[in-house]
């Protein structure tokens, strides 16, 4: 198999009006093309991990997208659920699926508001990678969050140090407590050769 250039291309970005453009032309074919064509397991290992460490909603899913975290939460009973995303035509496909009470585009690398919270629960898949966000955003999601919330973030393991993780977690001290990590599979076996083997590392973690 050849390699994905949907994928390679999203690794590529380097503005927000670049992944916007990206993801307008992407969210068609992104559920089928990429979702089962690749394999892509990511969202069930991210609501897994949260469920596994006994989360709850009301959740935030950061950098929903056509909401495929949002259908395992609220297929486990993690409610209600808001999700945040950049492109609104990401949103409008999850928007279809019914399982987010909330759904607002907007930069999680800004400061948020207007959401619904604070929550007990913020998960994000596929987000936290190459071309997209960087750690700068945790501040942020720590702002809308209780004390005591659990997160599951994914981040792409391969730059998790690279991208500068590695030294957000720990500069974020004693503002979190309990933080593990996980690494998983990105995709199944389904995945072109180039991308099978990708992991991304889930950071499981609760605000202090
Ligand atoms: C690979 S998709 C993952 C979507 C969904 N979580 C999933 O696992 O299918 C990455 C998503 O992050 C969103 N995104 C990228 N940069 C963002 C930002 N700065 N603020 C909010 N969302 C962003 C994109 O619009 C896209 O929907």
């Amino acid at each position: 198999m050849g390699k994905n250039p949907d994928i390679d291309e999203a690794y590529a970005m380097t503005s927000p009006d670049e992944v916007k453009a990206l993801y307008r032309t992407w969210s068609h074919s992104y559920d089928v093309g990429f979702g089962e064509g690749q394999g892509y397991q990511l969202p069930r290992e991210v609501a897994t991990a949260f469920i596994g460490a006994g989360g709850q909603g009301p959740v935030l899913d950061v950098g929903a997208g056509t909401g495929l975290v949002g259908t395992f939460l609220h297929r486990m009973k993690a409610t209600p659920i808001d999700g945040i995303d950049l492109s609104e035509e990401m949103l409008e496909l999850a928007r279809l699926k019914g399982d987010y009470r909330g759904l607002s585009a907007c930069d999680v690398t800004q400061p948020l508001t207007g959401l619904d919270g604070p929550y007990q629960g913020v998960v994000s898949a596929g987000t936290f990678t190459l071309g997209h966000v960087g750690p700068d955003a945790l501040g942020h999601l720590l702002k809308v969050a209780a004390t005591g919330a659990l997160f599951v973030i994914s981040v792409n393991a391969a730059h998790y140090a690279s991208a500068g993780f590695e030294a957000a977690f720990a500069e974020l001290g004693d503002r979190i407590t309990d933080r593990c990590t996980r690494d998983v599979r990105i995709y199944d076996d389904r995945a072109d050769d180039a991308h099978s083997d990708d992991m991304a590392r889930l950071v499981i973690f609760r605000k202090a």
